[in-house]
């Protein structure tokens, strides 16, 4: 029993220093990222700001851009501190009419918190059945990982939000840019979506796309 123990003791004690040295890993972006991860810097030359993110997101960002919109991310390219803690986030403000237009986030869930106005929001599930719905100030909305989603704002005031993301490397991947914005032959974009050429080449021209 004593040895027994002694044996759960010096296990615990093992335990808790490995965690101790495991606390965190502060990105080193110069070094290339990983599936795990970015390097971690040296924990001997860290300070209180590798883990502080000081920035403008008390205020609105511009969102002078054809979406009349912005996402001011706060990831691990931003922040090393967020190196393998499995989160980040971002603000996004929308003015009236702006839009994220549907994407999805290969590698995070994602919660809206509305914090000023009116956000339609939602997903579609792999089944393809939507679940949106307009959001108004302190409304959360979970968007699952992976599945495409999408934000409007109807209202008519700007609105803005929270989001908070479940990696520091969340991912993104847009279906308009995927399409369009990139050089998929226009044939191929034809054959897969059934949309006219014509279309697609004014797609194309509005995404930065070729081909
Ligand atoms: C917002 O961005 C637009 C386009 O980049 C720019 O012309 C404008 O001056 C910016 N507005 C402010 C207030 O910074
Ligand atoms: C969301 O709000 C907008 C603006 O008030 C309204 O036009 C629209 O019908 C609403 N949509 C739903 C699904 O409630």
């Amino acid at each position: 029993m004593a040895l027994q123990t002694l044996f759960l003791f010096t296990l615990l004690l093992f335990a808790s220093k490995a965690a101790a040295q495991l606390d965190f890993c502060v990105a080193d972006l110069s070094s290339p990222a990983t599936p795990a991860g970015f390097p971690c810097k040296n924990p001997a030359k860290l300070t209180v700001d590798d883990f502080v993110f000081s920035s403008a997101l008390a205020v609105p960002a511009n969102t002078s851009n054809p979406n009349k919109a912005t996402a001011s991310a706060v990831i691990v390219t931003q922040f090393p501190g967020l190196n393998g803690l499995g989160t980040s986030l971002a603000r996004v403000d929308m003015d009236v009419g702006g839009s994220f237009p549907m994407h999805s986030h290969p590698g995070a869930s994602e919660l809206l918190l509305v914090t000023e106005g009116t956000i339609y929001a939602g997903f579609i599930s792999s089944a393809n059945a939507v679940y949106a719905k307009n959001l108004t100030k302190g409304d959360v909305i979970i968007m699952p990982r992976g599945l495409l989603h999408f934000a409007v704002n109807y209202g008519k005031e700007p609105a803005a939000g929270i989001v908070s993301f479940s990696s520091p490397t969340p991912g993104l991947q847009t279906t308009n840019r995927a399409l369009f914005g990139n050089n998929l032959p226009t044939e191929v974009v034809q054959a897969t979506t059934f949309i006219d050429q014509d279309q697609i080449k004014k797609l194309k021209a509005a995404f930065g796309g070729t081909n």
